[in-house]
């Protein structure tokens, strides 16, 4: 007997998409059979696809010790939001009012997460801290450094960022960088240190030209959004003031090259950069997009424009799970984790939202599929709509 047991059409980053029945014990896959299988059967619609939890590696939840941003998002209101959209595992980026720039801000904010529905992981950042750069190795999951100028100003430059990757490459952690209009000399750097780099955000054709280059000479990844993907310029009149984003929208003939990169490869997962800001902020010119209530239907608009089952798995857990190193996640496999994102293919209106901010630049869009059911560690956490 298992805990719980889902049938449907798996579709496995490796395995690729095949029909089968899921036992799920004490939260994790113990069973993959065609046969039929005794258990707590949780009912789907019969074409549900059922992927890995997604795995949203950049995130900003707003929450730290001095509670300042709270009104924009906490961890709670935050993992809502992600269960919603079919996440399972998110990584907090540093730029908080206290900055997560010290072993002990990263404590409070591990703490304070405690209450989130589901996997945070937390981003050290790199500002005036190079002292403390190694100590904080063993409690985040990478390390982001910002070298252009955005939400939290926590810019540095290129002198300090060499310094931080001479200490970075003694750590098992990737670095993460925000580069602004600096991707050219950040990769020349890095290009001389054994460190794994990850390029936030890639938005345009001249990004996408420069990682394919140096993807060939050294450990490089990188992550396109849901609004690089989605919006270019000329809805920018449709969005309005909401529309202020750090990168920009581009020209459609950037944003068609970010959908080709990331179908084909050269773009590796897509990442939200979920950055809530209430309506009043976004007036004042907060810059960022809510994206998590909305990651699952967005992955079925990529399905619909063509990108195959088996790269989506590839694009939304697999590749998030490589650069931040967990194991046994990511994949439909016995002694896997079982977090577990259903999908179903019938469209359906964007409209009850959890982010705390309260907006989505998609309200009323209708997405052509929907999030049906989101598992975490063997728990339902969102069922049609609901999360509980
Ligand atoms: O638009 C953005 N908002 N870009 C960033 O890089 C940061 C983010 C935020 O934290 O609000
Ligand atoms: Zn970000």
């Amino acid at each position: 007997m298992y805990d719980l047991v889902l049938s449907g059409k798996l579709v496995d980053p490796i395995d690729g998409v095949y029909e089968a029945n899921i036992g799920i014990t004490k939260g994790v896959i113990s069973q993959i059979t065609q046969d039929p299988i005794e258990g707590k059967k949780l009912k789907l619609p019969d074409a549900s696809l059922i992927f890995p939890g997604f795995i949203d590696p950049h995130v900003h939840l707003r929450q730290d010790i001095s509670g300042k941003w709270n009104y924009k998002e906490d961890f709670l209101s935050g993992s809502k939001s992600a269960a919603h959209g079919g996440v399972t595992v998110a990584a907090d980026m540093p730029n908080n009012p206290t900055p997560a720039t010290t072993p002990e801000a990263i404590v409070e904010k591990i703490n304070l997460s405690k209450d989130a529905l589901i996997d945070i992981l937390f981003y050290g950042g790199v500002l005036g801290n190079l002292d403390k750069l190694k100590a904080m190795s063993t409690l985040v999951c990478g390390y982001k450094i910002y070298a252009g100028e955005t939400t939290g100003s926590m810019t540095i430059g290129l002198d300090e960022i060499e310094k931080a990757l001479r200490i970075i490459s003694d750590t098992d952690k990737p670095v993460v960088f925000h580069a602004g209009e600096k991707l050219k000399e950040i990769l020349d750097i890095c290009e001389n240190y054994d460190v794994r780099v990850h390029i936030a955000h890639v938005s345009s054709i001249i990004e996408i030209n420069l990682i394919e280059k140096y993807k060939k000479k050294m450990q490089l990844t990188c992550e396109a959004t849901p609004h690089h993907l989605f919006f270019s310029e000329k809805d920018k009149e449709k969005i309005g003031d909401l529309s202020t984003v750090n990168p920009p929208l581009m020209p459609e003939k950037d944003r068609a090259a970010v959908m080709d990169a990331l179908k084909t490869g050269t773009i590796d997962m897509l990442a939200t950069d979920h950055a809530p800001h209430t309506l009043e902020d976004k007036a004042k010119g907060a810059s960022g997009f809510p994206q998590l209530d909305t990651y699952g239907p967005f992955v079925s608009w990529l399905i619909e424009k063509g990108f195959s089952l088996q790269r989506i798995a590839q694009i939304t857990s697999f590749n998030a799970a490589n650069l931040l190193k967990i194991n046994n996640i990511a994949r439909i496999c016995n002694n896997h984790l079982a977090n577990l994102t259903v999908l179903d293919m019938q469209a359906e209106k964007v409209d009850k939202l959890y982010t705390k901010c309260g907006w989505s630049p998609f309200s009323d869009y209708e997405f052509p599929g929907r999030v049906v059911c989101t598992i975490y560690r063997g728990n339902i956490i969102m069922r049609n709509g609901v999360v509980s």
